[in-house]
């Protein structure tokens, strides 16, 4: 068919291999059609499908680019670098999903190269992928062909970042216990690259101790996470497993690709976490339901942007992320005395839930375990523990940015505020204990907060722990640049 202008259509998908990989074909059948300037009748239908991917409004009467179909997004990609994702599809049912992520990440100029699992197939086409990516998508590891153009280890080391959407309980699993049985396994073990994934199953799956074990493994290895949501599943049931929204994904990718890496290197954090529990006597304990999720993710989004992280929590399950310097301790007192020695620091960062009393001495028998008798109940008498945010904010050696964290059970704004001026910091990141479902944030993954900054503020939506983190340590890194 005429009309067209072949070498157009090449540029404007992305070179003569993109066209290659899109047909099927070698590189002398490209040249023909460069020759010819005709393209066969049968390249029409992925021809256009990866044009329009790629942002241009085309008339498939004439094969002829008419226009920009997506205006870039503004500000992503102001330093002109193209970076390159390589979006790996798991066998999931939110596995269509990742067709509008790869989409929306071309709509902001950043180049795809799509991998599929085999499972991942019985839910999209290889073809649909390619031709929204307009490249091939890989599904083979041991294909000859794709060996020779493009070894696995050279896939997985050119892309700036790999994406998983969705990640699947089995693709994490194989992932955090190192097994390389696939494309997709192969690629995450060998590459270099940053690495996203956005898990999605069914709830009681991604509730699973051995999920979720796997997951905290991920994490603590560097695999950042988006998501899951909340909601109702394809399956039918409600919970939390759903894929979060691919403009939500795009968004995090994007944040995550033009990050400034190394850009808080040479700076000292101090994070506090986690709960402190408080000795009645050698057996028993006053303790609160804080998990250390928030306070262990603010470490490791610290510590991604290069600074030198001091993470003192108190008794949690979450595994200290890597990089960091973790110190373990039980008490409010031992925290405290622990982040003094921490000092100097550049940024503290109170995410921990201190207990505000302790058993009066006296009372308590630490060493031994309180008797039982017979009629008469223990009168336990408590006393204030220190306030470890008040004093590292009014420390001789206070860091440069000392930031709070307010569990507020009513009253969120004028209580954050009030505490905010009382603990002397400089930023509140503050939230409700109980959402508005009734359901409690404590152990939850995921977020909502009141972000106070001098008399400024900001509402943060509900969003995963992981993400809240990173919006601190963006308004950390802002602060220090
Ligand atoms: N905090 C602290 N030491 C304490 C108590 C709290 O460092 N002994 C810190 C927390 O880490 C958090 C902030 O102070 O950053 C607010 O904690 P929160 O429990 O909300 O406030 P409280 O001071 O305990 O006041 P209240 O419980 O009355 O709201």
């Amino acid at each position: 068919m005429k009309n067209h202008d072949v070498q157009t259509i090449i540029t404007a998908l992305g070179g003569r291999a993109a066209l290659q990989a899109l047909l099927g074909v070698g590189a002398s059948a490209v040249s023909n059609y460069l020759a010819r300037n005709e393209l066969p009748q049968r390249a029409v239908g992925p021809v256009c499908e990866a044009l329009r991917a790629r942002g241009y409004r085309v008339d498939p009467a004439r094969l002829e680019i008419t226009g920009q179909q997506f205006p870039a997004a503004e500000g992503y990609h102001a330093s002109g670098d193209s970076k390159r994702v390589l979006l790996i599809v798991g066998g999931g049912i939110a596995a269509y999903k990742a067709l509008e992520v790869a989409r929306r990440l071309q709509d902001q100029n950043i180049g795809v190269t799509g991998v599929m699992t085999r499972s991942a197939c019985e839910f999209i086409t290889p073809l649909s992928l390619a031709a929204l990516t307009g490249e091939k998508a890989y599904t083979d590891l041991f294909s000859l062909t794709d060996e020779a153009e493009m070894g696995h280890i050279r896939l997985a080391r050119e892309a700036d970042l790999v994406l998983v959407v969705p990640a699947t309980a089995n693709l994490m699993a194989r992932v955090a216990n190192g097994i390389a049985d696939d494309l997709a396994s192969t690629i995450l073990l060998a590459t270099t690259a940053p690495v996203m994934m956005a898990p999605a199953m069914n709830p009681v799956m991604w509730g699973h101790v051995a999920t979720q074990t796997n997951h905290a493994t991920l994490i603590r290895r560097g695999v950042e996470m988006i998501g899951p949501d909340d909601g109702n599943m394809a399956c039918g049931e409600e919970g939390t497993g759903r894929l979060t929204q691919p403009e939500d994904i795009v968004t995090a990718v994007m944040a995550r690709l033009f990050r400034q890496e190394g850009a808080l290197a040479g700076r000292h954090a101090l994070v506090t976490s986690g709960p402190t529990i408080e000795p009645i006597d050698s057996v028993r304990y006053i303790a609160n339901r804080s998990s250390g999720k928030q306070g262990h993710a603010i470490a490791a989004a610290l510590a991604a942007r290069g600074a030198k992280v001091t993470l003192v929590s108190g008794p949690v399950d979450q595994q200290p992320p890597a990089d960091v310097t973790h110190i373990a301790v039980e008490t409010a007192r031992d925290m405290l005395a622990a982040c003094e020695a921490a000092l100097p620091a550049d940024i503290a960062v109170c995410a921990a839930a201190v207990a505000d009393w302790r058993v009066k001495p006296g009372n308590s028998q630490p060493a031994g375990k309180l008797k039982k008798q017979e009629g008469a109940v223990p009168q336990l008498q408590l006393v204030e523990n220190p306030d470890i945010l008040a004093t590292l904010s009014r420390h001789s050696h206070r860091p440069r940015l000392v930031v709070g964290f307010a569990a507020e059970a009513e009253n969120l704004q004028a209580n954050a505020a009030a505490k905010l001026a009382r603990k002397g910091c400089d930023w509140l990141v503050a939230n409700a204990v109980t959402r508005a479902d009734g359901s409690s944030v404590f152990n939850s993954d995921s977020n909502s907060a009141l972000f106070l900054a001098g008399n400024k503020h900001e509402h943060w939506p509900e969003m995963p722990k992981s993400a809240l983190a990173e919006r601190l340590a963006d308004r950390v890194e802002a602060h220090f640049a």
